[in-house]
């Protein structure tokens, strides 16, 4: 077996819908994108569960699928057997990722697929409780950008210093690189993506309200809390004050 068995049409339809077998599979170039940078022995994880499941299995990954219907796993054991397909290294976890992931350790994660439920705000329960575990160098996929939740998800991450876009896979998928550390813990005043939308959602009607988010404040806040007088956080605090002023021009 390889990718190419597993693409739209030719893969097995494992989940089902109205007593229908349908596959809700990623795009072929997505798997394509799978099949070239999940390695043997990565760890790995996903939230659903389909013919990216038995892509991870293929490669070898140390895989952790997480999905709730049973039988949705049954299908990709049958399938598998018969293909002698060995599913040695995935572990499924047979329950809704919001329930499992927060309790959830294990290793630091190469790779990590957001495909699971797609209401708000699974997709970022999902983000939230792997982004820690992501090594850094390791990417985040998120399927399905085209559904609000998941697209706000991108959105925000398009904005913050610690991803960076790898591969835009228009207009369903994204694949981001984890560049550095520590991005799912910031006061909302550090999420740019955060300030340029509050800053719309007040502008209209309570502007007085943008003031927090104004140059002077954000000067002083970036002094308050990091070290006083310091060139580079200055430069960064005036960075923040331009990016506030064009935002407010472009406004006014
Ligand atoms: C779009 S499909 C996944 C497709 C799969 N990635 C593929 O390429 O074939 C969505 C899957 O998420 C599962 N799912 C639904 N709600 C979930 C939840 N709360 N947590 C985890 N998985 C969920 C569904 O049962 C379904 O298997």
């Amino acid at each position: 077996m390889n990718v190419q068995d597993l693409m739209w049409g030719k893969g097995p339809r494992l989940h089902v819908n109205e007593g229908q077998s349908k596959s809700y599979q990623v795009a072929d170039e997505v798997l394509l994108f799978l099949a070239e940078h999940a390695h043997d022995e990565m760890h790995t994880l996903e939230t659903g569960i389909g013919v990216s499941t038995l892509l991870f299995a293929m490669n070898r990954c140390v895989h952790t699928c997480i999905a709730p219907i049973a039988d949705e796993v049954e299908r990709i054991r049958d399938f598998a057997r018969e293909k002698a397909l060995p599913l040695d290294t995935v572990t499924f976890l047979i329950d809704t990722s919001e329930r499992v992931l927060p309790g959830l350790e294990g290793n630091a994660l190469d790779l990590v697929l957001i495909d699971g439920a797609h209401g708000f705000p699974v997709p970022f329960i999902d983000w939230y409780y792997t982004a820690d575990r992501l090594k850094v160098g390791g990417l985040l996929v998120l399927d399905d950008t085209q559904l609000w939740p998941v697209h706000v998800l991108k959105e925000f991450l398009l904005r913050e210093p610690e991803w960076r876009l790898e591969k835009d896979f228009l207009p369903r998928s994204t694949v981001f690189r984890k560049t550095q550390p520590g991005s799912c813990v910031k006061n909302e005043f550090w999420q740019p993506y955060v300030v340029d939308r509050t800053i719309e959602l007040l502008y209209p009607g309570h502007i007085d309200m943008i003031q927090p988010y104004l140059p002077a404040d954000a000067i002083h806040d970036w002094e308050r809390r990091e070290r006083p007088g310091s060139l580079l956080n200055l430069r960064r605090a005036r960075a923040f004050a331009k990016r506030v002023l064009r935002y407010l021009h472009r406004k006014l």
